[in-house]
């Protein structure tokens, strides 16, 4: 048997929220799905007005079957609500839905995902950006960026402004929080933390 090309054989023909959340579960679109604890689609409702993209699962969010809810899901929720984002007006997921890590000893250590993962789980966000139909889409960090836009973004250059994405949706692309935890060690955090708050107001000023 030949190996599939991506998700979209598993992607309800006429999803919901929670068929989604459910078919993912059965997903075999890449080989991700072997090694992990279970997929992870994504939290917050139909009615969310800005969809958060990441890039996949980590090690917590692998376990729990909930999206930033590890350390970078702190980092991600003191900005939103420093930007006026109320968490419950946002729709958190990731370009890829299953963990990619290598084992080493006792820890899983997180591996970015390649192209040819965010290419075969692209149905799933396609799938979920009809269902909530937002009226703006960040991007956290290049692999989403990626994702959303189908082509190699660059953050420093393209941060923070509202570009148009696919049919002409509203999307912002910022830094990952992942990114801006790394600086808490190396200084500047604040200042990054910053950034990341003023491009995240770019979006929520989107259709308001
Ligand atoms: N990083 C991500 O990109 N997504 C998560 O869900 C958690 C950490
Ligand atoms: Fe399917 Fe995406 Fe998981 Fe790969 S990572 S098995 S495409 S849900």
């Amino acid at each position: 048997m030949s190996e599939a090309q991506d998700a979209s054989a598993w992607v309800p023909a006429r999803p919901t929220l929670p068929r989604l959340a459910e078919a993912v579960q059965a997903c075999r679109g890449c080989e991700l799905w072997e090694d992990a604890t279970q997929a992870v689609l994504s939290s917050g409702g139909p009615g969310a007005r800005v969809m958060l993209v990441g890039v996949q699962p980590g090690d917590q969010e692998d376990r729990r079957g909930e999206p930033f809810v590890g350390p970078a899901g702190g980092v991600l929720t003191t900005a939103l609500e420093a930007a006026g984002i109320e968490v419950g007006e946002a729709y958190l997921t990731n370009a890829v839905k299953h963990f990619r890590f290598r084992p080493r000893g006792r820890r899983r250590i997180h591996e970015a995902p390649e192209l040819r993962h965010l290419v075969a789980c692209h149905p799933w966000l396609e799938a979920e950006l009809g269902v909530v139909d937002p009226d703006v889409v960040v991007c956290l960090g290049a692999s989403a960026g990626r994702a959303v836009l189908g082509r190699r973004v660059r953050i420093g250059a393209e941060r923070g402004k509202v570009l148009e994405g696919p049919g002409g949706r509203a999307t912002v692309i910022t830094t990952h929080p992942s990114a801006v935890l790394r600086l808490r060690a190396r200084g500047g955090y604040d200042e990054a933390l910053a950034e990341l708050v003023a491009d995240l107001r770019v979006a929520a000023s989107v259709g308001s």
